[in-house]
Parts: C-alpha cells; sequence; structure tokens
C-alpha cells in the first residue's frame, strides 16, 4: 500500500476497513469513507481551511458538558436530527408526527394533576392545553405518561433563568380512563438556539437567524407503543417557515385560540384575555407489542 494519488487513496482506505467484524460498522466507515473523500475532492481545501473545519470541530467539543451539547444543536441546525427522526418514525395514519427533542428536556419533572397550573410566575398569558391519547384506530389510551415542557411568553425556558431554583413550565401528567388530559400554562413565545457557541458562529457566517417558533414539547408514552416526541407549534408565530433546526409540520400547527373573559372549560372563571388549545395525539404499536399485531391484523391489505 504506496503512491496513492488523489483517485487511488479512496480504494486503500476502503480496503484496510474490509476486515471488521461488525458487518453494520463496515458499511458506516466504508459510506462515511466514499463520502468525505467524494467531498474534500470537490471542495478542495486548502491546508488553512482544513485546519478551520478541525479546529471548529474541536471548540465544539470543548463547549460540550453535562448541560451543553454544541454536536446535537450542530446536527439540529444542519437538519441531520430531523433527517434521523424522518428515517426513524415513517408513521402509519392516524398518528402524530415526531419532531426534535431539544436541549431542555430535563429528566424528573413534578408529576402533577389533571389541571394544575405550570407556570409558576413564569411570564405569559394563561394557556389552557386539553388534550387525548389515542392509538392509530382512535382508542383512548388512558393511563398514558404525559411529558410537557415550554418556554415562556418572553422565550426563556426556567433552566435558562439562573436566579430560579426550581422548575417551572415542565411537569408530568397521567392520562384520565378516556385517555384525555388537561393543564393550565401560558403563551410560548419564539425564541432563539443557544447561539453564543460555535454554531452561533455558523449561523452567523451563513446570515441565518437562531429563531424557533413558539411551541410547547410534548413526550408521551404508553405499554405497547412507541413514545413520542413531538411539539405542538402556535399558528401564529413567526418562524414557522423557516424553523432553525427544520422542525416545523403542518400537522403539528395548532391555533392557540384567542379568549377573552368568560369561563374555561374547567369552570375557571377568567378575566382577562387568555388562549385554549386541543389536540388530539396518535400513538404507534410498539414493534413486536399486541398493539402493532392488532393494528396489522385490522389493516386493509395490501393491493
Ligand atoms: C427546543 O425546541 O427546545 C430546541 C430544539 C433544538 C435545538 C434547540 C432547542
Ligand atoms: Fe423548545
Amino acid at each position: 500500500m504506496r503512491d496513492f494519488d488523489e483517485q487511488t487513496i479512496t480504494q486503500a482506505v476502503l480496503t484496510s476497513f474490509e476486515n471488521t467484524p461488525d458487518p453494520r460498522l463496515r458499511q458506516i466507515l466504508t459510506s462515511l469513507t466514499r463520502h468525505i473523500h467524494d467531498f474534500v475532492r470537490d471542495i478542495e481545501p486548502s491546508f488553512a481551511e482544513w485546519r478551520d473545519c478541525v479546529d471548529f470541530l474541536t471548540r465544539t467539543g470543548q463547549i460540550c458538558d453535562e448541560k451543553r451539547q454544541e454536536f446535537i444543536l450542530l446536527s439540529d441546525t444542519l437538519g441531520i436530527s430531523m433527517l434521523v427522526d424522518a428515517i426513524n418514525h415513517r408513521m402509519p395514519e392516524g398518528t402524530t408526527e415526531t419532531t426534535v427533542l431539544g436541549p431542555f428536556f430535563v429528566v424528573g419533572a413534578p408529576a402533577l394533576p389533571l389541571g394544575a397550573d405550570i407556570s409558576d410566575g413564569m411570564s405569559g398569558e394563561p394557556l389552557y392545553v386539553e388534550g387525548k391519547v389515542v392509538s392509530a384506530s382512535g382508542i383512548p389510551l388512558a393511563g398514558a405518561t404525559i411529558d410537557v415542557w415550554q418556554s415562556d411568553g418572553e422565550g426563556f425556558y426556567d433552566v435558562q433563568m439562573p436566579e430560579r431554583d426550581n422548575m417551572a413550565l415542565r411537569a408530568q401528567f397521567s392520562a384520565d380512563a378516556d385517555g384525555r388530559f388537561h393543564f393550565w400554562s401560558v403563551r410560548p413565545s419564539f425564541y432563539p438556539i443557544p447561539y453564543d457557541g460555535t454554531v452561533g458562529d455558523m449561523l452567523k457566517a451563513t446570515s441565518r437567524h437562531p429563531n424557533r417558533p413558539a411551541h410547547i414539547h410534548f413526550m408521551i408514552r404508553h405499554d405497547g407503543y412507541e413514545p413520542l416526541v413531538t411539539h405542538l407549534f402556535d399558528a401564529e408565530s413567526l418562524y414557522l417557515d423557516n424553523d432553525t433546526v427544520f422542525g416545523v409540520k403542518d400537522s403539528l400547527i395548532v391555533p392557540f385560540e384567542h379568549k377573552s373573559s368568560g369561563t374555561a372549560p374547567d369552570g375557571k372563571a377568567m378575566d382577562g384575555s387568555w388562549h385554549a388549545l386541543n389536540y388530539a395525539f396518535g400513538l404507534k404499536p410498539a414493534a413486536g407489542s399486541v398493539a402493532a399485531s392488532v393494528a396489522s391484523a385490522l389493516a386493509p391489505a395490501a393491493a
């Protein structure tokens, strides 16, 4: 193995991986080698540019710690996270589309009773959220676990407020016997993803903005079904058509209905402006589960 040129170097590297015992690892490294060599031949970097690439990735790693994951942010802003999501969630009819998890999910949010107010002093106009969790064929999933988290009316998550020492605008609920849940919150705002690191440098250098449209995150789980990680987007928000992480899907855009005073669905007398939203979430049966066998038995035969 010697005397490689701009073309033969690729085959030499491919040959070096031929004895990789794990076939999947061999497939991945082979494809990576082909694509990355083609990429380098395409851009023909100078030494200075290649050093800048290495430096960018080094700084990206150095920013990461247990609270900040700059590589995931890079994957999000390059559309890779949503591409992996699309490949892994080819969702059947009747199920809710998925989107990115994002960095602001926190394990161990308080389990609250249905109807609780999760705002705990965070800013924003009152928002009444009600929903239902069902199977693809519409069967209510009693007892489904619903994790919610969101920003406030100024676009901040609790974890971005060093002065706060307790969680807010996040909670875990259990659906009732009809698969229904409801809670009070505030109407979230659009907000910028963290842009004080290498991802921010990339966005600035490419004249991109760092914003995401206003949304509420949901993670919904029930035995026998795939966990559903998704958002509901405010139909009136800015940035629905240019989310910096490419996470918007039409089916997840909902009206946050405007209301003025009156009585809320839970009987609460309202004074001033508030909002309400309602959504039915459909879960996909987990592969190999009883729910999956029932769903495939009920599915119309392929033509
Ligand atoms: C979020 O919605 O919380 C989020 C998603 C991806 C990157 C940054 C933030
Ligand atoms: Fe978010």
